[in-house]
């Protein structure tokens, strides 16, 4: 007999994953952040107070669990073989060709994929639960890296039979149109008593835009691209740093089943869909090779409305008899090969390799480059990453280098054309003092070891001070308006500034004598830097800068400590016990706030007037639209897209990025897209800014 408590846990992993596949595979949340968070809360206190009953498929273990020393090692079951790999049209009639030929002209029948540029990893599962996980490694064996994929939400850790239900809701989408009716394997689960699929785990566009936003805001080094940065998180030890990234899976084969007859590759994504597994939602099905490469053609102008990159295509044979008699070579099968698109590559001059100094004096080395049009804009600045690219590379100032723009990523300089490099080039070698304030720079020490990345000591390096000061006004911390680059540029050159705090006693007179300030200009900033003193206190401990303190860590510490006083008296014990905050990020701000010139500005900073405690608003009293969701769309008329975002959350709300049915309001400015088209598709309500502030008055 189960306890109630046992039931209670099985009921509430149930519901809990319902709502996982709902909000990351379906994108259609059913209910709030808030509610969700109730009940993954009541599961882990359940959990704790009957470990008995925790099982390690909870959902609880999805936001990580304690660091690993090292990964232990899968050996594979069934190889994780690579594919052979082509850019060339005539490869792949040859290798069609050859297909065909090694079956005596039967006809084939092929399956194209779209090929996700992200990370291969095999799932196991035995009876419904999944096993492990792991990395292909050398295709033998490979690292157990299960931990780091539970994090990932569209994932199933258990299948059920509400994964069943889930998929034929998802009847009608183009992938279930192929797969034909998805329910017909809905008696398949019982008999399934092992099944291991594989996939490839990436990150979106979007989500890896995000991450490199908020590492530029605490001036940490930009991940290079999604495909590095999924490779990077997934050979994380601490999988509590995993569950931060979002990381995302498509899973397109079956290498082992057990219980369950497959015929043929589409049978075998039919079953993967059904069982609640994300996978691609187009695939093409061809006869010949004409209709290969109409299908490619489909395929290219296809790949760029997904939010993954992808690279190429990947044909199968889809017959699972004709994979097995076509068979593999010692590295790749025959029955499979991959089409790559070429990126757009372009050949440039590098006239200059120039050394940014950040915030917190991080030196990052950027491309000066002869201006050239590629994928559609102009380019004549490039990313080197940093000193060792730039060697592992051998980039050196005069090459004749190749750049290229994959997706929406930063131009990157992949290669140098070394067959055009002038005589008496000289390898790049990073400055030894600070190229803006000649100061000694150090090299990071990552793990006890030294790092590539080099900063600038010096404090008071006028590089670092406008950076700062830059940083401060932006509209995701202080919002001044009008204190952009080129003034902070002026302030700090001539000496007027020389820290944050100073701007507060900025004088009119002086202000209009800057170059391109009329009075009026001069008089909006000082109005900008008037209202600053009223923002809320996230902002502020978010806008001094603090090193690993972005803006998500700087509202969890607000709304902890309720002002600034507890936040600078805090000890790292304290701060650690708060979320969004781990050691690191608890020991950058406790070496901050033990620096006496930091202590300084920041009594400057109330003396000046500045709001030094969390509003009540922030602290939940008025949660007017308490779980009630939001996308918002457009131009609005005064109110920027994070200022009313910002709005909506004071109140309880939750802004989502995409509508569907469970969206409760669209908030639509002016050249509102296709969201709007979604809403009205929905019915959901649509408001403009004023009714908005109306909902928001209550
Ligand atoms: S099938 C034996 N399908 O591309 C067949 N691979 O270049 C194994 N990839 O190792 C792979 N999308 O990491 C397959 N739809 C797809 C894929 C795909 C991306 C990756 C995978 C593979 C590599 C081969």
């Amino acid at each position: 007999m189960s306890s109630p408590a046992q039931k209670r846990i099985l009921e509430l992993t149930s519901e809990i994953e319902s709502h996982n596949r709902a909000y990351y595979a379906d994108g259609a949340p059913v209910i709030s952040d808030r509610e969700f968070d109730r009940l993954l809360a009541e599961l882990i206190e359940l959990e704790k107070n009957h470990p008995e009953f925790a099982s390690p498929n909870s959902p609880t273990r999805r936001v990580g669990g304690e660091p690993l020393k090292e990964f232990t090692q899968v050996e594979h079951r069934v190889p994780l073989m690579s594919l052979d790999n082509t850019y060339s049209p005539e490869e792949l009639r040859d290798f069609v060709t050859r297909a065909e030929k090694l079956l005596e002209g039967k006809p084939i029948a092929w399956i194209l994929e779209p090929k996700i540029d992200g990370v291969a990893v095999t799932l196991r599962y035995e009876q419904g639960q999944l096993v492990y996980g792991a990395t292909r490694g050398d295709g033998r064996r490979g690292d157990d890296v299960t931990a780091n994929l539970k994090t990932i939400g569209s994932l199933p850790l258990k299948l059920d039979g509400g994964s069943l239900k889930d998929a034929r809701r998802k009847k009608g989408d183009a992938s279930s149109t192929l797969f034909g009716d998805v329910g017909k394997f809905k008696s398949a689960l019982p008999h399934l008593s092992i099944l291991e699929v594989r996939g490839e785990v990436f990150m979106t566009r979007a989500n890896f835009d995000k991450i490199n936003h908020e590492r530029a805001k605490v001036d940490e080094p930009l991940l290079i691209n999604p495909r590095n940065a999924t490779a990077g998180t997934l050979k994380q030890l601490d999988s509590r740093e995993v569950a931060k990234r979002p990381l995302s899976i498509i899973l397109y084969a079956v290498a082992e089943i057990r219980g369950v007859e497959l015929k043929s590759h589409h049978e075998s994504l039919a079953l993967l869909a059904s069982l609640g597994f994300p996978t691609h939602s187009k695939t093409w099905t061809c006869q010949s090779v004409v209709e290969i490469e109409k299908a490619l053609q489909d395929l290219n102008t296809y790949r760029h409305k997904l939010p993954y990159d992808t690279d190429g295509g990947v044909l199968k044979a889809d017959s699972l008899l004709q994979q097995r008699e076509l068979g593999s070579t010692s590295k790749a099968p025959r029955w499979a090969i991959a089409y790559k698109f070429e990126t757009e590559k372009v050949e440039t001059e590098l006239i200059d390799i120039q050394v940014q100094v950040g915030r917190t004096g991080a030196l990052t080395p950027v491309a000066n480059l002869k201006p050239v049009f590629v994928s559609g804009s102009t380019v004549s600045r490039a990313t080197l990453h940093n000193e060792s690219e730039i060697a592992r590379k051998d980039i050196r100032v005069g090459d004749t280098v190749i750049i290229e723009k994959a997706g929406e990523v930063i131009p990157a300089v992949v290669s140098v054309v070394m067959g055009k490099r002038p005589a008496h080039t000289k390898p790049f070698v990073m400055p030894k003092k600070c190229p803006e304030c000649g100061g000694d720079v150090s090299r990071d020490m990552v793990a006890g070891e030294e790092g590539t990345l080099l900063r600038c000591e010096n404090l008071s390096c006028p590089a670092q001070i406008k950076r700062r000061i830059e940083h401060y006004a932006t509209r995701g911390a202080m919002d001044i308006e009008g204190l952009g680059e080129s003034l902070v540029k002026q302030l700090v050159d001539q000496k007027i500034v020389k820290n944050i705090s100073d701007v507060y006693d900025l004088k009119l007179e002086r202000v209009s004598e800057l170059e391109r300030m009329a009075e009026k200009s001069a008089k909006n900033l000082l109005d900008g830097i008037e209202a600053s003193k009223t923002r809320d206190l996230w902002r502020l401990v978010f806008g001094l800068g603090i090193r690993h303190v972005g803006a998500a860590s700087a509202r969890s510490l607000a709304s902890h400590f309720g002002s600034m006083d507890k936040l600078k008296a805090a000890t790292v014990e304290e701060l650690m016990t708060v979320e969004d905050v781990g050691d690191v990020v608890a020991g950058s701000l406790r070496d901050f706030f033990d620096k006496k010139d930091n202590l300084e500005t920041i009594e400057k900073l109330r003396k000046a007037g500045l709001s030094m405690e969390t509003r009540n608003v922030e602290r939940g009293m008025r949660n007017i639209l308490d779980g009630k969701s939001f996308v918002l769309t457009g131009t609005l008329p005064t109110l920027s897209r994070d200022q009313a975002g910002e709005l909506i959350r004071q109140a309880g709300g939750v802004v989502k990025s995409s509508v569907s049915k469970k969206t409760d309001y669209v908030v639509a400015g002016e050249e509102a897209g296709s969201k709007l088209d979604d809403a009205n598709k929905h019915g959901v309500t649509i408001l403009d800014e004023a009714a908005l502030r109306k909902l928001l008055d209550g």
